[in-house]
């Protein structure tokens, strides 16, 4: 697969040296042509992503596979997450806590638990990044309400899509409001609760104050962009996004002639690697650190949801369309893309210098069963409308399966490094 993928060197033949990894000069695109009618799409009168790729391409060769995921999925004008709904029946996939209920509450029973045995610090902010449609943070309210927790503490949303914000905000506030641009305040929109808890929004980890936090990330980390890295002899090259010169509205995957910055840093950086193909994500290793930096220095508790592997996996990127698997390459922005997270660098890059420690991953049936989700199933059942027996005892399933979510959704937590000791007396619960 990985073959067929890659390497088209005939588009590719280097005619000089002046950079480092240097491609078939190509004539730069008259300004003007790209406010040609034809670049923009004519029912929302704004440029189509495959244009924004293709010019991009022209002007400056193929693109790395994290700039193609970058654009893609977060280009302010038309990127994937940026302006629709896409979860659920009707979306393009569906996440684990839009399948039922008990999903959110075992995620808030967890952190309760967690929380309270470090002697349930003050003031307290739920950090969760990427909410999308906001199920994961409502549910958990709901449980942090009916413990009597939720009047004190703060929720900290990070999200980029100025859509899902908005749905976000309908979804939570009894009243929300965007800030002006020139504010000057750190996040962009707030609003509150109907039981009176605050929520911000910011497009940026770092703006959060610095205080103790509880932080979320469920199907996050697996949206950030990734290099695609191949062996080649005794150097590392990166697979690259170009224009496919036999058609004029596809992409094709390309191998870098030479090395190029990032594939440099990785040979650096991981001298014993064993696989012939990696991914590796960059923006993911930044938040990593910050999320460290964070808890090591101001406290907290850290909870990382997705799927993933560790560290065996070679070829992950793909997309998903109507709850199906799709060429990643085809139609740019008609579909999720993805790649699978490693948890093992994810780990190693939380646990450099020992700011934190981390436990797992666990898979997510693993998980669930441990916080007792078979019990909470049960509780609902006593109460629940007979119409509703047969989705709550499905959506379960669904969860903890191995042959369905259980097993490739993975957890792995986070606590502060200076908490070892007390967390060998006292292990963290479902880990
Ligand atoms: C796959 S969805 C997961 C949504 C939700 N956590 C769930 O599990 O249902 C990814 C979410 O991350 C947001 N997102 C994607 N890239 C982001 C970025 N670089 N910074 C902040 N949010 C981002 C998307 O808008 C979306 O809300």
């Amino acid at each position: 697969m990985i073959i067929s993928r890659i390497r088209s060197v005939s588009f590719l033949r280097p005619i000089n040296n002046y950079r480092s990894y240097s491609y078939k000069p190509i004539s730069r695109p008259q300004i003007n042509s790209l406010v040609n009618k034809s670049y923009i799409d004519k029912k929302l009168n704004k440029f189509t992503l495959k244009e924004i790729l293709k010019t991009k391409i022209e002007m400056s060769g193929p693109l790395t596979v994290a700039s193609y995921m970058t654009e893609i999925l977060t280009n302010p004008e038309s990127g994937y997450y940026m302006s629709r709904d896409v979860f659920g029946q009707k979306g393009d996939f569906i996440t684990s806590p839009e399948i039922g209920q008990i999903f959110g509450e075992m995620i808030a029973i967890w952190c309760l638990t967690e929380y309270q045995k470090i002697g349930s610090p003050l003031p307290l902010q739920i950090i969760e990044l990427g909410p999308g449609r906001a199920t994961l943070i409502q549910d958990f309210l709901r449980v942090f309400d009916k413990f009597k927790v939720s009047k004190k503490l703060t929720i900290h949303l990070v999200e980029l899509s100025p859509y899902l914000s908005t749905m976000q905000a309908q979804k939570l506030c009894y009243s929300s409001s965007k800030m002006d641009q020139e504010s000057g305040l750190p996040y962009y929109q707030t609003g509150e609760t109907l039981g009176g808890v605050r929520i911000f929004w910011y497009r940026r980890i770092e703006d959060i104050p610095k205080e103790f936090s509880i932080i979320l990330a469920h199907e996050f980390f697996d949206v950030l962009p990734i290099h695609k890295l191949q062996r080649d002899g005794s150097c590392w090259k990166e697979i690259l996004v170009d224009k496919d010169p036999t058609d004029v509205n596809k992409f094709r995957y390309v191998l870098s002639r030479n090395e190029t910055p990032v594939s440099k840093l990785f040979s650096s950086m991981r001298p014993n690697e064993k696989r012939n193909h990696v991914e590796i994500s960059l923006q993911s290793d930044l938040i990593a650190q910050q999320i460290a930096e964070r808890i090591e220095s101001f406290g907290g508790i850290g909870l990382i949801m997705d799927y993933g592997h560790e560290g065996e996996k070679e070829d992950t990127f793909r997309a998903f369309k109507n709850h199906q698997l799709c060429d990643a390459l085809h139609e740019p922005g008609s579909a999720d893309i993805t790649a699978d997270v490693d948890f093992k660098n994810l780990k190693n890059i939380l646990q450099t210098d020992d700011k934190v420690i981390a436990f797992g991953p666990v898979e997510q049936g693993t998980f669930l069963k441990r916080m007792g989700a078979d019990v909470r199933l049960e509780k609902l059942l006593e109460n629940c409308e007979e119409s509703e027996i047969e989705n709550l005892k499905t959506g379960l399933d669904m969860l903890i399966n191995p042959q369905k979510m259980g097993s490739r959704f993975k957890f792995l937590s986070v606590f502060p490094h200076v908490l070892k000791d007390h967390l060998d007396k006292f292990p963290v619960m479902g880990f």
